[in-house]
């Protein structure tokens, strides 16, 4: 705003005190006495019109809830009087106290039932704790939800909705001088944006897909410790996290020597599941010819198989299916099969071969049984259309007869003249 559109606008405001009223009729406005005529918006049309349709706007919260100030007052002098509480444009520091003014206030939040602890929750993670000692480099409430647009978190344009929350951290967490100064990547949202929970969740919009807050948490946002990190992972991982803890490496990961998935998996590369990982990951901690890696091999091994067995009898019960064999009962056993395989994966984090090679059996046996199905299958068939042969012969014979009948029938001279010439 110039210096021109605010003469105007001073100009103007004689008229529109008058005419202004702020449209009210929620449970604030009737605890609270807000002015009936606004000031604020008078001399700041561009701040009113950028609050439009955010959430606040909705409530009937204007200016003076947030910057203090008198509303009533039509000049500026008088508007922002000492004693009329006005702030400003307000610190970083003031800014979470300003949030926290309400929305860590129960009597006025109880109305619209959502939760009060944003404030308190903020205060515990790396940023609140970094924030109240000095540091406004970091993330403050209206650094993640924005100040006059704020939106409810629901809805797909705010800028803490799944889909947008991971560019909101990065607008900090990828600028590189920013986070050099405190020894951080900056690098994370890029490597975050190729894992097979970025991919999910930016590419196949699966909001069940982890996020930046599903593994950090958001107004408590730090870093998980080595020994919080399963528990995040297992949140949405269950089965993976159940086997894990029945596992060699529980013990390490007590004593802080292995971090859960992540010594395997990685945390914002992760990839999709692949066995390359039993090649790749046991020799990064344990020597190649040891007991470790051997164990890591048996695994292996018999993962593969099943894998291999799984394919190759799905490919031959189709095969079989083409060639008009009934395969329904086959296809029925394929499918508890494939159950099983699939259940290898999850199962397989015991790392104890005992317990993969109960459902290994399974596989192997369950495909031959298959295999030795669809054979037998096969065989049937031919010699269903082996003793089709004389039947068709003797059908050639037959047909092969009436035509020599015909033949001799036609060959006789006069034949059929005689008969009518005998007639008329
Ligand atoms: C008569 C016009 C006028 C009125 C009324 C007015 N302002 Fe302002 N306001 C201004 C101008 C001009 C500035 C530019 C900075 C300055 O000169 O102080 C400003 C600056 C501000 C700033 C930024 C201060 C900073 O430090 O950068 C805030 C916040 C603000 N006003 C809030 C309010 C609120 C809240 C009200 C209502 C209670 C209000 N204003 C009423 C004209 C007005
Ligand atoms: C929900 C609280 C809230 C409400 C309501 C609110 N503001 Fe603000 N406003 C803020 C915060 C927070 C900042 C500081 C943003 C920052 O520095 O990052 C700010 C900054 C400002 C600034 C100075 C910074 C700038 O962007 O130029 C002005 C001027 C301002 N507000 C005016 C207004 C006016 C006028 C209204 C009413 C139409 C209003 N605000 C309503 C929270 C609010
Ligand atoms: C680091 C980013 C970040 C900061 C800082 C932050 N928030 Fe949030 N906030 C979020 C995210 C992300 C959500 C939405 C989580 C979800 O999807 O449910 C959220 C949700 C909310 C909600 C909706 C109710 C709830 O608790 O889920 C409110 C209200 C809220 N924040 C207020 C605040 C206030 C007040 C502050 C400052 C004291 C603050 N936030 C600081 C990221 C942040
Ligand atoms: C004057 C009280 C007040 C102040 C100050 C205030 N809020 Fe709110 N806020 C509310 C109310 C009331 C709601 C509406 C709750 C509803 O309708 O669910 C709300 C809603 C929200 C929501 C949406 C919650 C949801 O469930 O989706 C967010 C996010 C939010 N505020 C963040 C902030 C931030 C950030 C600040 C500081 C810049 C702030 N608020 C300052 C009263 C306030
Ligand atoms: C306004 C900038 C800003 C935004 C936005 C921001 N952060 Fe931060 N964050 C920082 C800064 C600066 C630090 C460094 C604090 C320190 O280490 O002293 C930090 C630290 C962290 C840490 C602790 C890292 C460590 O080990 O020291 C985590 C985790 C984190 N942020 C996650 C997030 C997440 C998740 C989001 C989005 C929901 C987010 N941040 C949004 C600025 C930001
Ligand atoms: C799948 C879970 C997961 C997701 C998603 C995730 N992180 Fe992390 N993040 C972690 C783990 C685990 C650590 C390492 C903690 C440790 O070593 O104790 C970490 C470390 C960090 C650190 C500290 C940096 C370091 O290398 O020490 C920051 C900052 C951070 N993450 C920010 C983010 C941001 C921003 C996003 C979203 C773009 C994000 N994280 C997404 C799990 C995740
Ligand atoms: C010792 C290394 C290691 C550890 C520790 C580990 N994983 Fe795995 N994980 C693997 C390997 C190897 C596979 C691939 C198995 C396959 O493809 O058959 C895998 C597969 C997965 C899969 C895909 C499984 C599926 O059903 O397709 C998920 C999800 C997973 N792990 C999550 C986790 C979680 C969560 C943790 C921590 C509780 C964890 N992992 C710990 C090595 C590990
Ligand atoms: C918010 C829930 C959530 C959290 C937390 C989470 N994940 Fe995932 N993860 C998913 C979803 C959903 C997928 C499937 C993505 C897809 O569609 O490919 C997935 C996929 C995976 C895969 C690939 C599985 C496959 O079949 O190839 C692995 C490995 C994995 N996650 C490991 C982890 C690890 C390690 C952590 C903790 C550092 C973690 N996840 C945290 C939800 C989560
Ligand atoms: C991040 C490092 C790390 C990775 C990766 C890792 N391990 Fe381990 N493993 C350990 C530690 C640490 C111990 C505990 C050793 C100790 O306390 O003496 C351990 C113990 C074991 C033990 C028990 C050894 C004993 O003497 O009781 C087995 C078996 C084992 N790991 C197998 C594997 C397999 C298989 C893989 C790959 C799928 C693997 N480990 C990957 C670090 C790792």
């Amino acid at each position: 705003m110039n210096h021109h559109d605010r003469s105007i606008n001073a100009g103007l405001i004689v008229f529109s005190l008058g005419i202004l009223a702020v449209c009210q009729g929620s449970g604030l406005a009737q605890t609270t006495q807000t002015p009936q005529v606004n000031s604020c918006v008078v001399c700041h049309s561009d701040m009113q019109e950028d609050m439009k349709g955010s959430i606040h706007s909705q409530q009937g919260i204007f200016c003076d809830r947030c910057h203090g100030g008198d509303p009533a007052q039509s000049t500026k002098e008088l508007a922002k009087a000492p004693g009329t509480g006005y702030i400003g444009a307000p610190s970083k520091k003031q800014i979470a106290e300003m949030c926290g003014n309400c929305h860590a206030n129960v009597e006025i939040m109880n109305f619209y039932g959502i939760r009060t602890d944003q404030l308190a929750q903020y205060k515990t993670s790396m940023h609140g704790k970094k924030l109240f000692q000095g540091d406004t480099n970091v993330a403050v409430c209206s650094d993640c939800h924005g100040e006059h647009d704020i939106l409810p978190v629901g809805d797909p344009g705010s800028s803490v909705y799944p889909l947008n929350l991971s560019k909101t951290c990065n607008r900090c967490h990828g600028n590189e001088k920013l986070m050099s100064q405190y020894k951080l990547p900056s690098d994370i949202f890029k490597i975050y944006q190729t894992s097979v929970h970025g991919k999910a969740l930016l590419e196949k919009k699966d909001t069940g897909a982890a996020s930046c807050i599903s593994c950090h948490g958001y107004h408590g946002a730090v870093p998980p410790g080595a020994r919080d990190v399963g528990t995040t992972c297992g949140k949405c991982h269950m089965n993976e996290k159940k086997h894990f803890l029945e596992s060699v490496h529980v013990t390490a990961s007590e004593q802080g020597k292995f971090s859960e998935c992540i010594s395997c998996h990685g945390n914002h590369e992760v990839k999709p599941a692949s066995k390359v990982l039993y090649d790749q990951t046991c020799i990064r901690c344990h020597s190649a010819e040891g007991p470790e890696a051997k164990r890591g091999g048996e695994i292996l091994k018999m993962l593969t198989e099943a894998e291999e067995k799984l394919r190759s009898t799905t490919a031959l019960v189709k095969q079989a299916s083409i060639e008009g064999i009934f395969v329904e009962p086959e296809m029925a056993s394929l499918e508890s099969v494939k159950t099983n395989v699939i259940a290898m994966a999850p199962l397989q984090h015991t790392l104890s071969p005992e317990r993969v090679s109960e459902l290994h059996k399974k596989v192997i046996s369950n495909t031959a049984d298959i295999d030795r199905s669809i054979h037998q299958k096969r065989q049937s068939l031919w010699l269903r259309k082996l003793a089709l042969i004389p039947m068709w012969a003797l059908i050639i014979v037959m047909i092969s007869a009436l035509w020599a009948k015909y033949r001799q029938l036609h060959a006789r001279p006069g034949n059929k003249k005689d008969g009518k010439e005998k007639r008329s």
